[in-house]
């Protein structure tokens, strides 16, 4: 029987090496059997997700590649980086369980936090803090290894130098590209030569703005709490940087519940039981849902194999096109005005607002 390979599903890879970094953050690498090396192409920038069942239960995790996309020939490996969150589900068993020869299901790259490689030489800004490291790693790779025109400049932020995570790669950039890279460490329980003391604010955006001598950046991608993107986006944009200029992925979710509707689309929410019609791989499906659940809990409920990895509104893996009836976020950072405007949502963060709904996750 021929074997059709959906971009949605898990398949079993094999991992192929496990780095600890520090004593709190692993690298593990996957091997790309050569059969699905075209469907695990990525671009610098995103992330797998990795489905694994602890306890009984299942968890769904996004981590961000770390190495760089093989420009020409096979892609026979991708590598993530992994920080251990106290009290975590799925990370405490990364860092101290897995090993080599472990098959783990792993979803195909996904992401919008992406670098798309120019012809036009640039100089792009990476800020990254502690994991944030990971999806910026790829892109400095990515453009350093553009050409001898094109440059990265990295402003990393961490408690202490023990606490970099992939320290050997970092150090083995700066010596192969000399002229082209440029880090600004940044440590926050640290003082160190050459390093700023505290967290990355709008003081240390701009000492790297104003001591930078090459070129001006063409580009800025952001990866760490929300407040450092925050106040970095905004000390980029005074200092000239357009808005579409400047990228940023967020790892975690934001505080408030996502149990519950939210004010945006208090009022607006249908009532009692909703029709739901829902087209995931060309099949669809028809279920009732209570009008007060989130849409994605309710596909999943039904059994229904939609795509989703972190359901806090932060990867964008679950996005869905609404083709009859109307849904509302109770939040988003990711899809913009004309996206909403076309019918896409975000299910892990979708409310129904109409009797009957139709929602399909191919056409996307
Ligand atoms: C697009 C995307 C890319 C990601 N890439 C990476 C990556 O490259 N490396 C990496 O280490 N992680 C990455 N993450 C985060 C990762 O998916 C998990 O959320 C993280 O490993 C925690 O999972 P857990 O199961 O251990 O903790 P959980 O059981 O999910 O959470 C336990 C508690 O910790 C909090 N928490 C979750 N994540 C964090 C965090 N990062 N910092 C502080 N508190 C947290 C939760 O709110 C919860 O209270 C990424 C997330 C997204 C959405
Ligand atoms: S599952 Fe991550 S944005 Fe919805």
């Amino acid at each position: 029987m021929l074997e059709i390979f959906v971009m949605t599903h898990f398949y079993p890879l094999s991992v192929s090496q496990v780095e600890n970094l520090t004593t709190q953050s692993v690298a593990i690498s996957f091997e790309i059997p050569t059969d699905l090396q075209s469907n695990f192409a990525f671009k610098a920038g995103q992330y797998i997700t990795i489905k694994h069942t602890i306890h009984g239960k299942e968890v769904r995790r996004a981590y961000s590649i770390s190495s760089a996309p093989v420009v020409s020939g096979p892609q026979n490996s991708v590598t993530v980086g992994i920080k251990e969150v106290a009290g975590g589900a799925f990370s405490p068993y990364a860092n101290r369980y897995i090993q080599k020869g472990d098959v783990l299901e792993v979803m195909p790259p996904q992401g919008r936090f992406l670098y798309e490689p120019t012809s036009a030489p640039v100089h792009i800004l990476g800020v990254a803090a502690g994991s944030g490291i990971t999806p910026i790693l790829s892109i400095a790779k990515s453009v350093l290894a553009s050409g001898p025109e094109y440059s990265f400049t990295l402003i990393y932020g961490n408690k202490s130098p023990q606490d970099v995570m992939f320290s050997s790669e970092i150090e083995a950039l700066q010596i192969a590209y000399p002229n082209q890279f440029k880090i600004q460490w940044v440590y926050s329980q640290a003082k160190e030569d050459q390093a700023l003391f505290g967290r990355i604010d709008t003081a240390a955006i701009n000492y790297v703005l104003k001591n930078t001598d090459t070129a001006p950046f063409d580009g800025a991608y952001l990866c760490g709490p929300e407040g450092m993107i925050k106040t970095a986006t905004e000390a980029l944009e005074k200092s000239g940087l357009a808005t579409d200029q400047i990228y940023y992925e967020l790892f975690t979710v934001a505080t408030e519940s996502t149990s519950e509707a939210g004010e945006a689309t208090e009022g607006a929410l249908a009532a009692g039981n909703i029709a739901v019609e829902v087209t995931v791989d060309g099949e669809t499906t028809s279920l009732e849902m209570n009008a007060k659940t989130i849409l994605l809990d309710a596909i999943i409920k039904a059994d229904i194999d939609a795509p989703y990895s972190c359901q806090g509104g932060v990867c964008s893996s679950c996005i869905c096109k609404v083709t009859k009836g109307s849904a509302a976020m109770i939040k988003n950072q990711i899809l913009t005005d004309s996206e909403i405007a076309d019918g896409l949502v975000l299910s892990c963060q979708a409310m129904v607002t109409s009797a009957e709904i139709a929602v399909d996750f191919d056409d996307v």
